[in-house]
């Protein structure tokens, strides 16, 4: 799998953000992959199922870009919106023919003719790891998604489908101020059987810039911006570096929509942390020292 350092999230670059037009999405597409962050993270549902097409529209444009970047993207949530009229209410479905419709139709928008990376985008209680599997195995055999993982499951809902089909990805919420993953067992889950984790939210989703009231948040931010003097690079480069440093090879998804931002995020791989000051970050977090 060769996906980049940083990748960028494409959530709100439609619809749900920045009502991108085809032009703005070229110049982001551009000055990210100018800027080493070629790998793009999708889902099916961004937009209200509108933002993959917003985004393939480009590559019908300039198809010489899909060689230069890898595409991810997601399935299995079934959102309530005048664009799928039959959803009656927001449920999960990871049945074959769901998995292998919505694939089909995320290459379509997309306009290409192979995903990089296909995950489930959350774990569904009625999921049956063998039709998963099933699906999995036809996509791979078509030709139509290279690798394959999940999205926010629990360690053991991981382990089940492992069990049919490898798990090559998990992307899960993560980030010096969602710690979840570092105490359920999720990344030391990664490590032992080899799966790829993508941190989403590594910036807490905008909550680390916008909640001035929060004392935890302040507390992180403080000793965030003195390590940001030290290492010489903004605070959200610093909490990018900071996910970086994990043994787990995290890859954090950043979801802005400034050009700007993305490529300066891409300079969060020349910061290597010192162990001291990765536990500072986490000491802060958490309020008190390690035990
Ligand atoms: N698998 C899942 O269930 C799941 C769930 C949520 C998201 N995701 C993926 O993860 C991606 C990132 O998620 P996220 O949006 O939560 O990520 P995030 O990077 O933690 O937060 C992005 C937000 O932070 C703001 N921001 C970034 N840098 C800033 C700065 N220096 N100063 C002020 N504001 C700043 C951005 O605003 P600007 O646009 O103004 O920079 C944006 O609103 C999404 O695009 C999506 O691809 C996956």
């Amino acid at each position: 799998m060769q996906f980049s350092t940083i990748v960028a999230g494409v959530m709100k670059w439609g619809v749900w953000g920045a009502t991108f037009s085809t032009s703005d999405y070229e110049q982001i597409i551009r000055e990210s992959i100018a800027a080493g962050v070629t790998t793009f993270d999708h889902a099916d549902i961004y937009g209200h199922y509108t933002t993959e097409a917003e985004f393939g529209a480009v590559l019908g444009r300039e198809p010489s870009l899909r060689t230069k970047m890898q595409l991810v993207t997601k399935c299995g949530i079934r959102l309530v919106t005048p664009n799928r009229p039959d959803y009656a209410i927001k449920s999960y479905d990871t049945s074959f023919e769901h998995i292998v419709a919505s694939v089909d139709r995320s290459l379509k928008n997309l306009r290409t003719d192979y995903i990089d990376a296909l995950l489930i985008h959350r774990p569904d209680f009625l999921m049956e790891a063998d039709e998963v599997a099933k699906a999995f195995d036809r996509l791979k055999t078509d030709g139509k998604v290279l690798h394959f993982g999940v999205s926010n499951f629990t360690p053991s809902q991981v382990s089940l489908l492992h069990s049919r089909f490898p798990v090559e990805i998990h992307q899960i919420e993560c980030s010096v101020l969602h710690l979840t993953p570092f105490l359920d067992g999720t990344l030391d889950q990664c490590q032992e059987m080899g799966i790829l984790p993508m941190a989403w939210g590594p910036l807490g989703s905008g909550n680390f810039f916008a909640d001035e009231a929060d004392t935890r948040i302040a507390r992180v931010k403080a000793e965030a911006e003195k390590l940001a003097v030290k290492y010489g690079v903004s605070t959200d480069i610093l909490l990018l570096s900071w996910l970086l440093r994990h043994p787990s090879g995290i890859l954090p998804v950043i979801g802005t929509s400034k050009p700007e931002r993305v490529r300066t995020a891409a300079r969060a791989g020349e910061v290597v942390m010192e162990r001291e000051d990765w536990y500072r970050l986490w000491t802060a977090s958490m309020g008190a020292e390690v035990p």
